[in-house]
């Protein structure tokens, strides 16, 4: 079997990028649904659209920009990604590396993973915030599944710290002192589009999972993968099916994430300022 994508591939993407800028990114910071708002805050700001970047993806979905943001942040040199690729709309997880593999050629060597989740756990609060410290991905195959990348990384490898563990101790440290609650747990990726049944969301309880969300595990193991640091937050925007009385929508998830975007956009500075 031939891999579909080479080296090359992600390489001309990348190169496109280096050529915008003077100097090389060290962060990455995907931000989900509604939580775009952070973007604001980089300074030196150079965007590019999706749609400019050779072999990259285009998103389709309202509410997620469609495009890179590169610049200065709380002391970094970073690229932020406005709007993020989900597997429930069409793309399949081989494709679903690109952004991360194509970051890591442009010299990123930390990923924050941001996204909007439903409450599993509950303890959980709308409005929390979650430190992902592990997740749980029964559905489908590894992004990584087909002729190993070895530029990238191993064949096989070891996923027991994929969300590393000092970066989490930065994340509590900064949340004390800024005295924002943030919550604990394990992010349970479901496909979607539609949200879960209530069995569904008793299952993933039993099985481990503290909030429930369309993202993340993608990029997370594809950096994993490549040797970077991961640290994942999610923002519990509805308890998930079944617990609470009113239905989910997306509109709600939007109206949550805009309400704590200021929680959310002043803890991240936080940590990135401390990394
Ligand atoms: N389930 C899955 N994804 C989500 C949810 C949910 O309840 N809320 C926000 N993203």
């Amino acid at each position: 079997m031939k891999a579909r994508y080479d080296y090359d591939f992600f390489k001309e993407s990348a190169d496109y990028i280096l050529n915008k800028i003077d100097y090389k990114p060290e962060l990455a910071i995907v931000l989900g649904s509604a939580l775009g708002s952070l973007a604001d805050d980089i300074e030196n700001k150079i965007e590019i659209d999706y749609k400019d970047i050779p072999n990259y993806l285009e998103s389709t979905i309202e509410g997620h920009a469609g495009k890179l943001i590169l610049g200065d942040y709380c002391g970094k040199k970073v690229v932020c990604m406005s709007g993020r690729f989900h597997y429930y709309e069409g793309y399949d997880f081989e494709e679903l590396v690109i952004p991360i593999r194509v970051f890591k050629l442009l010299g990123v060597e930390t990923v924050i993973l941001t996204n909007a989740a439903g409450g599993v756990n509950l303890d959980f609060q709308i409005g929390d915030l979650m430190l992902i410290t592990d997740h749980i991905k029964l559905m489908g195959a590894s992004p990584m599944r087909g002729p190993n990348m070895p530029e990238f990384g191993d064949r096989f490898f070891d996923v027991t710290n994929m969300y590393t563990k000092s970066l989490q101790e930065i994340a509590r440290n900064s949340a004390k002192e800024l005295g924002i609650k943030l919550q604990e747990g394990v992010y349970y990726f479901y496909q979607g589009p539609n949200y879960e049944t209530p069995s569904e969301i008793k299952a993933v309880r039993t099985l481990g999972g503290d909030a429930v969300g369309m993202s993340t595990v993608t990029e997370a193991l594809t950096a994993a993968h490549c040797n970077m640091k991961v640290l994942g937050i999610s923002l519990i925007t509805n308890m998930a099916a079944g617990i609470m009385k009113e239905k989910i929508s997306h509109e709600e998830v939007g109206k949550i994430g805009a309400e704590a975007s200021e929680k959310f956009k002043a803890l991240i500075g936080d940590i990135v300022s401390k990394m």
